[in-house]
């Protein structure tokens, strides 16, 4: 996408990546390489069991739909289920398949070239592209042909795996490469496809569910939030943890952002070290005044008292440009509140007390932070508070809003090329989110990596997003 956004990037709203090796959050499948990366045998069996397993879980999460929800679109930032699939495969198709086709002999024959129009999300090196407000007229392509397509990308990309060798080493890498971000952009995508389609079946007056299966993704939230407050009452309960939750911390000179790089003349080893996007780097220093940052998620029961106080009636509480979004869009509750209940993706279910607050727009947790006495942390903030260990539910269960900017790091470079397009130039009236949430699948956020950015313009709502508080010390 990148992810986030609205512009949404990569399709979507977020951008970044994560960490392909490590099985992570989220939703039950794609993830760990069963081989090893030690031989150049075992480098490329690994992506090859990563490539089935993430292109076998994209096709799994539209299992189960109706064939007339794969082209629903509920908004104009929002995509049908059959275009992210399809879009997925032409991001293949068109940075790895079509450039090394012909000098390493593929048979692999492209789509016609009206489908590159199609399913371009917003690559302008690439070329023309379908108006995103109109992906859900396309009733054509069918389903059946986008899958067979998505059948030839992943054979053309099995055969590619196997004639690396004919390529020199920098060449072979920049492939690799190019492949890992393939595969974390199509996650991207798998994300980015449950939270349009929860938008989409929200506007159904039947409230359809998308699952309500044991392993679906609203029984994992769940699973995860009350694990986590079960977890926190036992450390309350040992005197070992406050329930307040507030973690000190001295501020001084910090560093953040992910010490790797992904550039020229890097080697298919470390194509294979943990990934991260573009944006996450490069490390470098910040200098924090003392904070203290909330060790979990906003409830829901918390941010129920700032709309009984009045928190939506308020201007006060709110930067100008929400404050007229507020009035604009008549916001009274989040996104999916509906009375006592909420509509999920196991359709409408009663709202818990103490789960996180979900689906917020920055402006709304900017004013709810303000209401509380409190503000967004910054990114840094968030950044070394989670590597400290510091903080709870920073992983699985809602992507958290802060109050910085989606701006470069000093040094950042955008890569060369159309790919080039993938997270930089979305670096303008965003604000960043970190951790992840529980649509994003398994492998790709990882557990422990604390540098990927995710971002969305402030008045975005439809994604799983949440907020946890900050305060200055004095
Ligand atoms: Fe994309």
């Amino acid at each position: 996408m990148a992810a986030g956004s609205a512009q949404v990037s990569p399709g979507g709203g977020t951008s970044s990546i994560a960490q392909a090796s490590v099985p992570g959050p989220g939703l039950t499948t794609p993830g760990g390489p069963a081989a090893t990366a030690s031989s150049p045998s075992g480098r490329s069996e690994c992506l090859r069991q990563r490539l089935r397993a993430v292109r076998q879980h994209s096709e799994a999460l539209i299992a189960e739909l109706e064939v007339e929800d794969l082209v629903l679109q509920g908004m104009a930032d929002a995509s049908p289920p059959k275009w992210h699939l399809g879009h997925t495969a032409w991001f293949f198709e068109t940075f790895l398949l079509q450039p090394l086709g012909e000098s390493l002999g593929l048979a692999y024959a492209a789509a016609e070239p009206l489908w590159g129009y199609l399913f371009n999300s917003y690559y302008d090196a690439v070329g023309e592209r379908h108006p995103r407000p109109q992906r859900g007229l396309l009733s054509r392509p069918p389903i059946r042909e986008v899958l067979a397509w998505r059948e030839r990308v992943g054979a053309g990309l099995e055969d590619l795996l196997d004639r690396l060798e004919q390529l020199g080493p920098a060449e072979a890498a920049a492939a690799l490469a190019l492949l890992e971000l393939g595969l974390q952009h199509e996650q991207q995508h798998q994300e980015l496809l449950l939270m349009d389609l929860l938008d989409g079946f929200s506007r159904n007056p039947l409230e359809p569910a998308y699952s309500t299966a044991a392993a679906g993704p609203e029984a994992l939230f769940e699973a995860r939030w009350r694990e986590q407050v079960a977890s926190r009452r036992a450390s309350a309960a040992t005197g070992r943890d406050g329930l307040e939750g507030w973690i000190e911390h001295p501020g001084g000179l910090v560093s953040i952002g992910h010490p790797g790089v992904m550039a020229a003349g890097e080697t298919a080893d470390a194509v294979l070290a943990p990934f991260h996007f573009d944006n996450e780097g490069p490390r470098h220093r910040v200098w924090l005044e003392p904070f203290a940052i909330a060790d979990t998620l906003v409830t829901n029961a918390a941010y129920a008292a700032f709309i009984a106080a009045g928190g939506y009636r308020r201007p006060e509480l709110w930067m100008s440009e929400g404050w007229a979004v507020v009035q604009q869009r008549g916001w009274q509750v989040p996104r999916y509140w509906r009375g006592d209940d909420a509509f999920t993706l196991a359709g409408r279910l009663p709202r818990e007390a103490e789960a996180p607050v979900r689906h917020l727009s920055w402006f709304e947790a900017d004013a709810y932070a303000r209401w509380a006495g409190a503000r967004l942390p910054s990114e840094a903030e968030w950044e070394t508070a989670a590597g400290a260990g510091l903080l709870r539910q920073t992983h699985g269960l809602l992507w958290q809003w802060t109050g910085s900017p989606y701006r470069p790091y000093p040094g950042f470079e955008a890569a060369t090329g159309a790919v080039g397009e993938y997270n930089g130039k979305f670096m303008s009236s965003q604000l960043v989110l970190r951790g992840s949430g529980f649509l994003t699948p398994a492998g790709h956020a990882g557990l422990e990596r604390i540098t990927y950015r995710n971002f969305f313009p402030p008045a975005s709502r439809w994604m799983a997003s949440g907020l946890r508080l900050a305060r200055d010390r004095g």
